[in-house]
This record gives structure tokens, C-alpha cells and sequence, in this order.
């Protein structure tokens, strides 16, 4: 007798994903020690073997126990045509920038929606050993610990974070607008170049809000989860629910949530509000 795909426990599923979090962050581990090779997607997108080895690395191990699961992952793109309700969404080298200048940011992140909703996030740093994880309605952990997002209440007392898409050069929809707002407004502005880890650290209250203008859905699928289940709040920037097929997100620890919309909208002329 076949199981339904809906009947697969959570903890299955979540520790399915951690032991495919492990494996890869050990592979890319390796490869910082022992040397790799980039490749140029474009003057300033980079791609590593060690993207590569990772990537096949967390689809194998899913696959091996979910062999119905469909994959979209950030490298090979949708790699099946599985009708199952079930999709892994796989960033196997959250942060690719900084692996290739040996800044030790970056993570694995692995995703997984159930009927198009994200119902589970697992994001490993392998360089502090910390893994985050969530399943919908389990809360969000940290190495097994609950985590929490902040109760900072104001901007003025705010630490953000924010990225830059690779076609920064081509684009008006460059984010510099928002940073230059933000950099006035918030106490402090970090970019760390990991979209999976600043979600991390929105929803461990590391971080009081995040915001980012052309992310994937790869970068958003696991740390979207976390920050639910932490406690926090996720929308576009015209305060809709979030969708990881759309580019645009903040994440905030819900306090904060209401004046950085404020802030991404307080220009009528905006490319953002025009596209
Ligand atoms: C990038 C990082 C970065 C964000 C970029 C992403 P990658 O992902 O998350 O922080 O600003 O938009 O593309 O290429 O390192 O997987
Ligand atoms: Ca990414
Ligand atoms: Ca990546």
C-alpha cells in the first residue's frame, strides 16, 4: 500500500533535511580547505565547484529517502517533473561571494513547500556550526534551542541588513535608493552577502529587519520559515504575503515591519512601486 504524500511526519521530513545540510556543509568545508575553481555567470556572479558538489549532494540524499519529491535547486534549476505535492527548494551555497574570498558567511539552505506553502526550513553555517531549523507550527530552533525575533520597536534603534542582486550594474532597481534611506533611519546597516542568514539572524534577533529587492526563491524558501516561526513578519513591500516566486521581501520582527514599509515606499516615483 502506497502512503499519501501528506502523511509524511514532520520530523521525517526535517530530519531528512538536516542529515542533507550536514553532508553538504562538510563538502563545502572541503573545498575552502583544500581549494576550488570558479566560474563567471556574469562579471560578479560567481559559481564554485564546491556549489556544484553540494547541490548534488543534498539532492541525493533527498532523493534516496523521498524518490517521488519534486527538486528545484538554485544550480540545476527544477530537475524533475514529479507531479508530488511535495517540492524541495535548494540553495546549496547561500553567499557564494564570500566562500570564493574565504569570508567565512555563507550556509546551505533547504527548503521544502507542501502544496506550494513553505512548511519547513533548515539553513547550516558550517564555519559557526549552527544550524537553523523550522517546521510549520513546530517553532524555529537554533542547534535545538527556540529562538525568538528582537522587541526592538523602533528603526532609530533598529540593526538592518539588506543585499544586492549580480545585475546591480543594469539595473535603476538597484537597491541603493532603499540602503541610502535605511543607512539615515536604522542605528546600524550590515550586508553580509547570505539572504539565508540574514533571515536566520532576523529570526534569532540578531537582526531587527531585513529587506531585499531581487532575491530567488532558493534564498527565500527555508529562512522565510524560520522567521515565521520565530515570531517574526514576512511580506512584499506593499505589506502582501510573502511569495518566494515574486523577488521582493522584508522580514522583521513584526514591531519594526509597519515603518520599513514606510521607509520602501516613501518615493511615489520608486521603481519599485512602478514595476
Ligand atoms: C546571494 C546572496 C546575497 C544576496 C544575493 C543572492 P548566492 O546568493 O544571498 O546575500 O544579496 O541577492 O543572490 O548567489 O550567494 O547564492
Ligand atoms: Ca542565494
Ligand atoms: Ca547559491
Amino acid at each position: 500500500m502506497t502512503t499519501s504524500p501528506e502523511q509524511i511526519p514532520s520530523d521525517i521530513l526535517l530530519n531528512a533535511a538536516i542529515g542533507a545540510g550536514k553532508k553538504a556543509g562538510a563538502i563545502l568545508l572541503d573545498y575552502a580547505r583544500s581549494g576550488f575553481r570558479i566560474e563567471h555567470k556574469n562579471p560578479i556572479n560567481l559559481v564554485t565547484d564546491a556549489d556544484h558538489a553540494a547541490e548534488q549532494c543534498v539532492i541525493d540524499h533527498l532523493r534516496a529517502q523521498f524518490p517521488t519529491h519534486g527538486f528545484l535547486a538554485e544550480e540545476q534549476g527544477r530537475v524533475d517533473h514529479s507531479p508530488s505535492p511535495y517540492l524541495w527548494i535548494i540553495d546549496p551555497l547561500d553567499g557564494t561571494t564570500n566562500f570564493a574570498h574565504s569570508y567565512p558567511t555563507y550556509c546551505v539552505s533547504i527548503g521544502l513547500q507542501l502544496h506550494g506553502r513553505c512548511i519547513l526550513g533548515v539553513i547550516f553555517d558550517p564555519t559557526r556550526d549552527e544550524f537553523f531549523t523550522a517546521v510549520e507550527n513546530g517553532g524555529a530552533h537554533l542547534n535545538g534551542h527556540p529562538i525568538r525575533v528582537s522587541n526592538t520597536t523602533t528603526l532609530n534603534d533598529s540593526l538592518l541588513v539588506t543585499g544586492f542582486a549580480y545585475d546591480i550594474r543594469d539595473t535603476p532597481r538597484n537597491n541603493l535608493d532603499h540602503f541610502a534611506k535605511f543607512a539615515l533611519k536604522a542605528q546600524g546597516l550590515r550586508r553580509t552577502g547570505s539572504a539565508a542568514l540574514d533571515l536566520c539572524y532576523v529570526a534569532a534577533g540578531r537582526f531587527d529587519g531585513f529587506w531585499e529587492v531581487r532575491l530567488s526563491p532558493w534564498d527565500m524558501a527555508a529562512g522565510s520559515v524560520i522567521v515565521q516561526e520565530a515570531g517574526g513578519r514576512l511580506s512584499d513591500f506593499r505589506g502582501n504575503t510573502l511569495s518566494i516566486y515574486e523577488q521582493e521581501l522584508v522580514a522583521s520582527n513584526n514591531h519594526i515591519h509597519h515603518a520599513m514599509l514606510t521607509v520602501l515606499n516613501d518615493n511615489p516615483s520608486s521603481p519599485t512601486l512602478d514595476s
